[in-house]
């Protein structure tokens, strides 16, 4: 071996040497089977056992049952536990599924503070939590997830007001906080969201009127604030930046004034809920312009003028399902 070759072949050793020392510290598919061994520990199983009998440390952890691994990396990309009836609480170790980009856990009674170390899951593009017994504040730390683009919530028993925070994850197309009993207002920053298409708030008890710049997200397809104490008027405007709108509904808050003569803008429009308010005036004509309106609830508020005949002659040709009360028709 001459001087050249024996330089090569000291510099490849050191490279070599380099390369397993960095890959036998960095985080494998064997930090995620410890993590889902701890997840699997401390639940309390139904009768029919299904983790306690397949999560076995005989088989290797991406044929486990609700464990899908990607094939590129042999890292656990995705974990869905949904419907399991499994009942316990989530451990830190989770946050070592550092290639976790689907997190499904809905439709369990997991219960306690989610944990921060969640917050290390940088690939995460879906969580569901919806219908589980956690307990506390939505944790801020959903916006240190930047690839996040769907957040599901609903009936998770949390309490407090929706963190502001939520507004920093820039990708957010879902969010859903349905069946929660989150107060106080909606967040002003939640219209900085920039890709949300679903805006799902049904059912808790936010209070104030709606933020204007809710009405600004162009992206938008579905807004749901069903079963709140909304109060205030809707923007005059409000349909303006709404191109997409397809769902809007308000029913039960207490919002009150006039519905938008412009509200024909949001052509797209298949489901109008105003029921259940304090709305009045007229109702503006420009309604019997929405085409694809399947949909239109606007019993129980104090509208006046020619509604019923308006409403009956268009629209039962078109088979549009109207709710549409006596009680609230306070006809002139
Ligand atoms: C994973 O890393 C550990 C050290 O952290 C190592 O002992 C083990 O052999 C590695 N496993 C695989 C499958 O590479
Ligand atoms: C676990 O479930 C998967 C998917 O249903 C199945 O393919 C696998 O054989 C099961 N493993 C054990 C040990 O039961
Ligand atoms: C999880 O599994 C359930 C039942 O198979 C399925 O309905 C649901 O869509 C899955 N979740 C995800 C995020 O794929
Ligand atoms: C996993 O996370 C826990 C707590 O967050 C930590 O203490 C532990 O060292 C991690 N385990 C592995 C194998 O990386
Ligand atoms: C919330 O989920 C519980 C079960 O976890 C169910 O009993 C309750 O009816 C749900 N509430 C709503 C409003 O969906
Ligand atoms: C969003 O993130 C930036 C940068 O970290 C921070 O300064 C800002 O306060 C955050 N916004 C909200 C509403 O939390
Ligand atoms: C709506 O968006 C425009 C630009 O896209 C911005 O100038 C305006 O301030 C926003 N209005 C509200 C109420 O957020
Ligand atoms: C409703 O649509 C018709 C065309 O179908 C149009 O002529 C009319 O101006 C529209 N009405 C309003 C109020 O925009």
């Amino acid at each position: 071996m001459d001087r050249t070759n024996l330089l090569l072949f000291i510099s490849c050793f050191i490279i070599h040497l380099f390369i397993s020392c960095l890959a036998s510290n960095l985080p494998n598919i064997t930090t995620d089977q410890s993590a889902l061994v701890v997840f699997k520990s401390q639940f309390k199983h139904d009768h029919s056992n299904v983790l306690a009998r397949n999560w076995s440390s005989d088989t290797p952890i991406c044929s486990w049952i609700g464990v899908t691994c990607s094939t590129r990396h042999q890292r656990v990309a995705a974990t869905n536990i949904s419907n399991m009836d499994l009942s316990g609480i989530i451990p830190p170790e989770l946050g070592n599924l550092s290639f976790l980009v689907s997190l499904d856990m809905s439709g369990n009674k997991l219960h306690g503070d989610l944990p921060k170390e969640l917050a290390k899951l940088k690939r995460l593009k879906f969580i569901g939590f919806s219908f589980n017994r956690f307990s506390g504040k939505i944790p801020s730390f959903f916006e240190a997830m930047p690839n996040l683009q769907q957040l599901r919530l609903r009936n998770c028993s949390f309490t407090g007001s929706i963190p502001p925070s939520l507004s920093n994850i820039s990708k957010l197309e879902d969010l859903e906080l349905t069946y929660n009993s989150l107060e106080g207002t909606i967040p002003v920053e939640i219209g900085n969201l920039g890709s949300l298409k679903n805006l799902w708030l049904r059912g808790n008890k936010l209070s104030g009127s709606i933020p204007v710049s809710i009405f600004n997200v162009s992206t938008m397809e579905s807004v749901d604030f069903t079963y709140n104490s909304l109060s205030g008027n809707l923007p005059a405007n409000m349909c303006r930046n709404l191109p997409s709108l397809k769902y809007f509904s308000v029913y039960s808050n207490q919002l009150y004034g006039q519905i938008p003569s412009t509200i024909d803008e949001c052509s797209l429009l298949q489901d109008l809920e105003l029921e259940y308010n304090q709305f009045n005036g007229p109702v503006p004509k420009q309604i019997g312009n929405l085409s694809r309106l399947v949909r239109l609830y606007l019993g129980n508020n104090n509208f006046k003028g020619i509604l019923l005949n308006f409403f009956s002659l268009f629209y039962i040709t078109r088979k549009i399902h109207v709710h549409y009360t006596w009680v609230s028709y306070h006809s002139k």
